[in-house]
């Protein structure tokens, strides 16, 4: 192993550590030394690493839990029971293969397209418990990725009989049980709620199984709390709707989360930002004060248990129901405290801005703070909150002046029937008058510079650089995540055709968990070639026996050559970073990710993924941070500060935007209220475009309010580019044009209208788009000032990224 792999796995233990949440302790927990255990669950030797589709790392290595412990000096009691486990995940995939192909026969597709995504729901069975020793751990995993979403059904989302009886009986029998959660989002654990060690060790990378043996035996400890609420599946909202074809209906507006359990008081099992820790904290507010528009409270942790450990201090804030309706409280700042001894304490300052509680007025199309009282709250999660301060507005306040640019939904927001109430003490009030803040106003004039080499390029040269690497003469096969002639499994890129002209191209490669490369790879003239490991390998099992032979044919002629290497490390999942509440340890994260860039010559990182956890359901879910915007914003930024540390290295945050689910993902409509899509949906890429300035951005497939997002100017240019001051290059998500064909409600987008929506780049480029957009061209259907405007943004980040 490279010093640089090693250097990055010890760094993932590290940090993964405190991504675990630890949702219920009785104290038995850590262990003193390893001894005997037996070790049960689907996750025990199936660990999951992280989800799957693009998102997936080809890593040269991942710890599983089994091995973690082994390491670790574990001596597993339960090795004939994996074995058994083994077989019954095998025969249960081998039908579920079975399956999914007498499916492509009877609706004529491919078991492929019938697979996307989709996951094996876990098998029951009946496996005699043969362990000995004192303690026992069962690992509860859960995989899900890209083109499905998840069920709300046993083995998915519920628990199975089986996993339901394992467990309790397990806890019945053992005085030290612990059940770990190898999921990549909320599985409902009401039937086990009687257990009294549960953590959620989510999907950790590489070295999964290490961090897990270091938490168990104290050598770390979890501080990670929830991203998104843990409940009972039955309490989850169903306002709005969810996973439907053609249209989906966001109705339940900005009420999403913790924002709708806690405004309409119902109890959930684990709230958000809730984690507990080996040792006990007590929390207290300081002082709050306004200055400047900065608002900041102190608050003081104190070790009051007899472990080390970190604490997250969250200030949430309750904003005055007038006008506009509200949720009950958001989260406005949140601070990780450092190691805190026992005995010990911290004092931590959490700081915003008072314009950021603003809402968004629909009716005036502004930015508005009413007047009133604004509550500021400190504690540990959502729900363990205390009032600290009140922020009292004498008048109503113009924030903003901006226009409505997003659509009609074609109906109105949910608003609360009933809201919670509360009665608060007397707390120490800060006046702010209305007339001492200053409103802006948005200009959407977005600058239109063309660079003299692009004016000088024909009208053929000005399509090159509007779509991906497509080359007339053949070259790349445009397969998704696997585009890239230069870097092996990277993508996409963006053309070469112009390379003469000094126009240098611009690597790209898939992410979040991680650098997604080929592992081995050729290269030969025509460019490289991946030796297994790229994307197509895992489809194998679906593909028709011809063509598995062509695969291994060609695989076998492939092999010709120096086998080469990149070596990437596969890192927490997007969620397991929003859960350790450390916006440095998600910079620590991308430092790594952009080394790896360096070392193999990749630009572009097509991640952060920021997606909101709108429904516990969407299958990438795992990809994405949280169901909290600010949360979501604040870690996207960090992360992309920590890639573009790295010269020449850049992050493309995605999917712009209201991409919450999989189901009919080319072709649904997010019917989404102009207020939710700024205040929820946007919010998280507003904070990172002004936070981490990323060089690149990539929008979804999905449509929002009947207008495609990548063909959307007002998105990409009003929103986007002139109120939150973007200045990199926006580039489709892959194949959005070739995807699908048959019949659907929404037609699908194109290159030119692509293009004449400010979208510089279509990816990865086919044919079909160079020649969609030069007939557009000289169809007048985009106008060659807007092609040579993305064409200058693509040359000016191509200067940049470029290496000297
Ligand atoms: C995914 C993107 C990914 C792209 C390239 C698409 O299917 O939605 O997240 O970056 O493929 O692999």
């Amino acid at each position: 192993m490279n010093d640089y792999e090693k250097e990055h796995g010890e760094l993932v233990r590290r940090l993964g550590a405190e991504c675990a949440v630890l949702l219920k302790t009785d104290g038995r927990f850590p262990l003193k030394a390893p001894g005997k255990l037996a070790l049960y669950g689907n996750g025990a030797r199936r660990t999951v690493k992280g989800g799957t589709g693009s998102g997936e790392v080809n890593s040269r290595y991942f710890v599983t839990i089994e091995q973690g412990l082994e390491n670790a000096g574990f001596k597993l009691t339960t090795k004939l029971w994996m074995d058994a486990y083994d077989k019954v995940y095998a025969d249960a995939r081998a039908s579920y293969i079975k399956g999914l192909k007498q499916k492509a026969r009877k609706h004529h597709t491919l078991a492929i397209t019938e697979s996307m995504g989709a996951v094996m729901a876990e098998p029951e069975y009946d496996i005699p418990e043969e362990g000995a020793g004192d303690t026992a751990i069962y690992v509860l995993s859960r995989n899900s990725g890209e083109g499905s979403d998840r069920i709300a059904e046993a083995g998915d989302v519920l628990l199975t009989k089986t996993e339901t009886r394992d467990i309790l009986k397990l806890n019945e029998e053992y005085e030290n049980f612990l059940l770990v959660l190898n999921t990549g989002g909320p599985v409902d654990l009401s039937p086990v709620l009687e257990v009294p060690n549960i953590l959620i060790l989510s999907q950790l990378g590489a070295e999964t199984g290490n961090i897990l043996a270091d938490l168990v035996l104290g050598r770390s400890f979890p501080s990670g709390k929830l991203a998104t609420t843990w409940t009972r599946w039955e309490d989850y909202p169903k306002i709005g709707t969810f996973g439907c074809r053609d249209d989906t209906d966001y109705t339940e507006g900005v009420y999403v989360g913790y924002r709708y359990f806690g405004t309409v008081g119902k109890e959930v099992l684990f709230p958000f930002g809730f984690g507990l820790s080996y040792t006990d904290f007590e929390m207290r507010a300081g002082e709050t004060r306004l200055e400047n528009g900065e608002v900041s409270v102190k608050a003081y942790v104190k070790n009051v248990g007899e472990k080390p450990g970190r604490e997250v201090a969250q200030v949430y804030v309750s904003a005055p129901q007038g006008r506009i309706d509200k949720p009950f409280r958001t989260l406005a700042a949140f601070k990780k405290s450092e190691t805190v001894m026992p005995g010990a304490g911290e004092e931590l300052t959490l700081s915003f801005s008072f314009k950021d509680l603003a809402s968004y007025d629909e009716a005036l199309s502004k930015w508005v703070l009413e007047g009133g009282d604004y509550v500021v709250y400190l504690g540990t999660s959502s729900e363990d909150v205390k009032p600290a301060a009140i922020l009292r507005l004498d008048g109503e306040a113009v924030v903003k002046n901006c226009e409505n640019k997003l659509g009609d939904p074609g109906f109105e927001d949910w608003k609360p029937e009933e809201r919670r109430e509360e009665t608060l003490p007397d707390l120490p009030v800060i006046n702010v008058t209305a007339s001492s803040i200053e409103p802006e106003t948005a200009d959407y004039a977005v600058p239109e510079d063309v660079d003299p080499l692009i004016e000088s390029l024909t009208d053929e040269e000005l399509c090159y650089m509007n779509i991906g690497a497509f080359d007339p003469k053949g070259g790349i096969l445009s397969v998704i995540g696997n585009a890239s002639m230069n870097v092996a499994g990277a993508a996409g890129e963006t053309t070469r055709m112009l390379n003469g002209k000094g126009i240098p191209a611009i690597v790209m490669a898939d992410g979040p968990a991680g650098l997604r490369l080929s592992r081995q790879y050729v290269r030969t003239k025509k460019g490289v070639k991946s030796l297994g490991g790229g994307s197509l390998e895992s489809l194998k099992e679906l593909l028709p026996k011809p063509a598995v032979l062509l695969m291994k044919l060609s695989e076998g002629k492939k092999t010709k050559g120096e086998v080469l290497e990149q070596n990437c490390t596969a890192i927490p999942i997007g969620t397991a970073i929003a859960q350790s509440f450390n916006v440095s340890l998600a910079e620590a994260l991308g430092d790594v990710v952009g080394d790896e860039m360096e070392r193999f010559g990749v630009q572009l990182w097509l991640a952060p993924a920021l997606n909101i956890h709108r429904s516990i359901l969407c299958g990438r879910n795992f990809e994405y941070f949280s169901e909290d915007p600010l949360l979501t914003g604040k870690m996207a930024a960090a992360l992309t500060r920590g890639v573009q540390k790295h010269q020449g290295c850049g992050v493309t945050v995605k999917h712009y935007a209201a991409n919450n689910q999989e189901t009919d993902r080319y072709n649904s409509n997010s019917r989404v209220s102009e207020r939710a899509l700024r205040e929820i949906y946007l919010k998280g890429f507003e904070i990172a475009v002004k936070e981490g300035r990323p060089h690149a951005l990539m929008t979804s497939y999905n449509l929002i309010n009947g207008i495609h997002t990548c063909e959307n100017r007002e998105l990409i240019e009003d929103l986007l580019r002139a109120e939150f001051g973007y200045e990199g290059i926006v580039m489709t998500d892959w194949i959005v044009s070739m995807m699908y064909g048959g019949k659907h409600k929404h037609a699908r987008p194109s290159s030119v209208k692509t293009a004449a929506a400010g979208n510089d780049l279509t990816m990865p480029g086919s044919s079909a788009d160079y020649k969609t957009l030069l007939e557009g061209l000289q169809n007048g259907l985009v106008s060659k000032k807007q092609l040579q405007v993305n064409a200058t943004r693509v040359l000016r980040t191509a200067g940049m990224l470029a290496k000297e």
